[in-house]
């Protein structure tokens, strides 16, 4: 086949090893992923307990993955686990060529993270983070290594959800936003491109739409569940913004909304509803606590 140069720049580039900083729900979802896909990853996150219990949640997703992929053959299911679990190790970011922070959504702690891996990472390590509403600017402001610094934004449930937000800041070097682009078509990702702006594209449009099925339900116009049913059957959505809610956290969709309901106070869209404040307060976050606006089995 015929190669052109940029390419195979690109190809000579193709990143192998992944770091991942952050062993939670996202960090652990796309560890899985670049494991599964044939990448060396390291897991990175504070304490052992912390990454036990992910590798814990990570077996048992791919066990799912496996078991649709290969359905009529445990021997290569229980290789594609076994094997996608060999290229899982946590060790240091000396050996990354890309890393991706899904550390907890607070600008400070991102900030000075950066700060340590920017000493510590090679010079050629791209660096990225999954945040789902901070400015990546923010974010890159204490790196020295701008043009090579972006976004990656995943979606919940990472080993399901087909797609993948690149975001540059006006540093951004092409190759930075070549580079990132293959890995998340090697992720099996669709990549789009977006400005480094509130919420990207996904979040821009999901949070106000979300926000307004609470007030319609707190005004008394229509019950949450007929709110849900009426989203899916209407629009074909899997999830109604109810159960969506729930299914994310409660406290994530009230941490972004409140941060952009403090940066633009004039907007009505950002506006933070009651109820959220309400469900929140009294330890409803949803499915992960057994209850938000619907109950669970815990
Ligand atoms: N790991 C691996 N596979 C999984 C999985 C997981 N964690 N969760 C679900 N699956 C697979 C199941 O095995 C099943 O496979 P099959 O079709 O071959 O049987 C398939 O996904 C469907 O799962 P279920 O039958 O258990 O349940 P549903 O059909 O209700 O699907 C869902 C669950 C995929 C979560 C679907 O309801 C959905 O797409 N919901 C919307 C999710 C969404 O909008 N996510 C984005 C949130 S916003 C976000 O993440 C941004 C952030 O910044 C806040």
């Amino acid at each position: 086949a015929v190669r052109n140069f940029s390419n195979s720049a690109v190809m000579a580039n193709a990143i192998k090893n992944v770091t991942v900083i952050g062993s939670g729900l996202m960090g652990g979802g796309i560890a899985q992923v670049a494991a599964q896909t044939g990448h060396n990853v390291v897991m990175v996150d504070v304490d052992d307990g912390v990454l036990s219990k992910a590798h814990e949640r990570i077996s048992t997703s791919m066990k799912r993955v496996a078991k649709k992929k290969f359905g009529d053959s445990q021997e290569e299911a229980n290789k594609f686990v076994s094997d996608s679990l060999s290229r899982l190790t946590t060790t240091s970011v000396k050996n990354a060529d890309l890393v991706v922070e899904a550390i907890v959504e607070n600008i400070d702690i991102k900030q000075k993270l950066f700060k340590q891996l920017d000493e510590a990472a090679p010079e050629h390590t791209i660096f990225a983070s999954n945040t789902s509403s901070l400015s990546i600017q923010k974010i890159a402001q204490n790196a020295k290594r701008k043009d090579r610094f972006g976004g990656l934004h995943f979606f919940n449930p990472v080993a399901v959800m087909k797609l993948l937000e690149v975001i540059r800041i006006p540093e951004t070097s092409q190759a930075t936003t070549d580079s990132m682009i293959a890995w998340g078509k090697a992720m099996e990702k669709v990549t789009v491109q977006c400005k480094d702006t509130p919420g990207f594209i996904v979040n821009r449009l999901l949070l106000p739409y979300k926000m307004e099925a609470y007030r319609m339900y707190e005004r008394g116009d229509a019950s949450y569940r007929d709110i849900d049913t009426a989203m899916k059957l209407g629009t074909g959505y899997p999830m109604g913004p109810f159960e969506l809610s729930d299914y994310v956290g409660l406290d994530t969709s009230l941490f972004i909304i409140e941060g952009w309901a403090k940066e633009y106070p004039d907007e009505p869209l950002y506006k933070v509803p009651e109820i959220l404040r309400k469900l929140v307060s009294e330890g409803k976050l949803g499915v992960k606590t057994g209850e938000g606006f619907y109950k669970y089995n815990k």
